[in-house]
């Protein structure tokens, strides 16, 4: 089977926005407690945080982390997590059904972001809570000193501020299973009158508005407009979810679910073009998509728990997808995704990035590990930054339950001007056929192949464990070549590439 790619030097989408390559930690199982923070580990870091899980998360290159929920921060108390460590109460988490001990509150997780080089992308309570709460957050972690919190934070140990640029006004607060739950109108008054205050204090945020839970909302696309015409002068992005499960059996239909991740896109953005209008406004919003990945190996064991009948556990094993072969091919269609639509989606976010739905995984005490998806994650965070080429792609396709004629080659391509390279990342859908393309490079001078990495394997279902932790890894590729200007590459059946070239 033959397909055909064109990436041209002039025809370009825009510049990729780094903080797509985002990723989340909430106080959730052990994404937190045994995931970054294990203070008896022998890796761990003076503070606590386990040496290994951060040497993986530095690798990854994350450009901003999302924290601290996620439903888990629909009824947290911030201020529970600062002071004294001895002094900090245990609260029961009514999102996850589980037990808070506080050991970790925003000083440890901002010490952390340091140590891995990250940027801190912060959610205030909008569930329980409201305007007060979300002020006093700010000053306290971003206000230099000679007010009430700001002198708290001094006290507790902090002097120089940690000025957050990046605030989420609430989480998923569409969804009935939110604390403190509302409707479109209700939240969009809270959220606006919110940011209005917020900006009081530092008019430069970014600050970010709940979009819909998923795309399967009932109030899905009208709790966007809603919203939006609510807070359209006050907010610079619209968060979206989505979250991608195999629960059929059905590999044609899953790896198609891409085509459902842009049609949610467009109809997002659509919607922002429309209040946009409507209000006469000059101002963009963009898309924080800061919250995506597979979720759905772990649901039967998580039962237990989120009913309630495993009681109030501290840091449970929840939510620990082990994620398979299948899924390296759904991540990598999903950044693909992100990088056609960089001209809206600004921020995104893996959730999340230890043991909770996760690219890193770790035993308690033991060893940390890359679950199956870190690998396209990792190409695409170091490889796919730049700008993102409007590729032209002819490929055969199928016809699935999400949409037809899907492509089975599915491409995406970045241009670093600053090293002179190109990046490429590919997925081939067809389970059985092996598929020549014909990539043409043109405007682009000279041009060698300088990286080539694929990922195949024999068995969808293959798993990296603790025991096995690179039964699913990428090898070197070999039969890429240039040509005239013409890369030719056969792209083996269900497959994941990333190939780089000089230019
Ligand atoms: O990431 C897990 C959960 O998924 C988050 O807490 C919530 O926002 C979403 O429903």
């Amino acid at each position: 089977m033959k397909a055909s790619v064109t990436a041209h030097k002039d025809y370009t989408i825009c510049k990729v926005d780094d903080r797509v390559y985002g990723s989340f930690i909430e106080h959730l199982g052990r994404a937190v407690y045994t995931g970054i923070y294990e203070p008896d580990h022998k890796s761990a870091d003076k503070n606590g945080m386990r040496g290994d899980v951060a040497a993986l998360v530095r690798e990854l290159n994350v450009p901003v982390v999302r924290y601290p929920g996620g439903n888990f921060v629909s009824a947290y108390d911030w201020e529970d997590g600062i002071g004294p460590r001895e002094q900090r109460p245990t609260r029961l988490d009514l999102a996850w059904h589980t037990s808070e001990s506080n050991a970790v509150g925003v000083h440890e997780f901002a010490d952390w972001c340091e140590t891995v080089g990250t940027e801190m992308m912060l959610a205030v309570n909008l569930g329980s809570r409201g305007v007060d709460d979300a002020r006093n957050f700010l000053e306290y972690v971003n206000h230099p000193g000679g007010s009430y919190y700001s002198d708290l934070r001094i006290k507790n140990g902090r002097k120089e501020p940690w000025n957050v640029k990046m605030w989420c006004l609430g989480n998923e607060m569409d969804g009935p299973w939110q604390v403190g739950h509302k409707d479109a109108a209700e939240y969009g008054k809270l959220a606006a009158n919110t940011a209005r205050a917020m900006r009081m204090f530092d008019n430069t945020l970014e600050l970010i508005v709940c979009g819909s839970s998923n795309a399967d909302m009932a109030s899905y696309p009208d709790w966007e407009r809603i919203v939006l015409e609510h807070t359209y002068e006050h907010v610079d992005h619209i968060s979206l979810h989505m979250y991608f499960a195999n629960r059929e059996k059905n590999t044609a239909n899953y790896l198609a679910l891409n085509r459902k991740l842009e049609t949610y896109i467009d109809t997002v953005s659509a919607t922002i073009l429309q209040v946009k209008s409507k209000k006469r406004s000059k101002r963009d919003v963009y898309i924080s998509f800061d919250e995506w990945n597979v979720w759905y190996h772990s649901n039967k064991q998580d039962r237990v728990i989120l009913e309630g009948a495993g009681g109030w556990p501290h840091a449970p094993g929840l939510l620990e997808d082990i994620y398979n072969f299948e899924d390296v091919l759904q991540v990598g269609l999903i950044l693909n995704s992100f990088i056609r639509r960089s001209d809206v989606v600004k921020i995104a976010c893996i959730a999340q990035l230890v043991n909770v739905i996760a690219p890193i995984m770790t035993e308690k005490g033991g060893d940390a590990w890359r679950q199956t998806i870190y690998y396209p994650y990792y190409f695409a965070s170091i490889f796919g930054r730049g700008t993102a080429l409007q590729l032209l792609v002819n490929s055969p396709g199928y016809d699935s339950v999400h949409g037809d004629n899907i492509a089975y080659v599915d491409a995406s391509g970045v241009h670093n001007e600053e090293d002179g390279t190109l990046a490429f990342f590919v997925v081939n859908r067809h389970a059985t056929e092996t598929i020549t393309i014909d990539l043409s490079l043109q405007g682009f001078a000279g041009g060698s192949v300088i990286e080539h990495q694929v990922m195949t394997h024999s068995n969808l279902e293959a798993v990296n464990t603790a025991k096995n932790q690179t039964e699913v890894a990428p090898k070197k590729g070999s039969g890429a070549k240039i040509d005239n200007g013409q890369l030719t590459v056969a792209v083996p059946p269900f497959s994941y590439q990333m190939i780089r070239v000089k230019v």
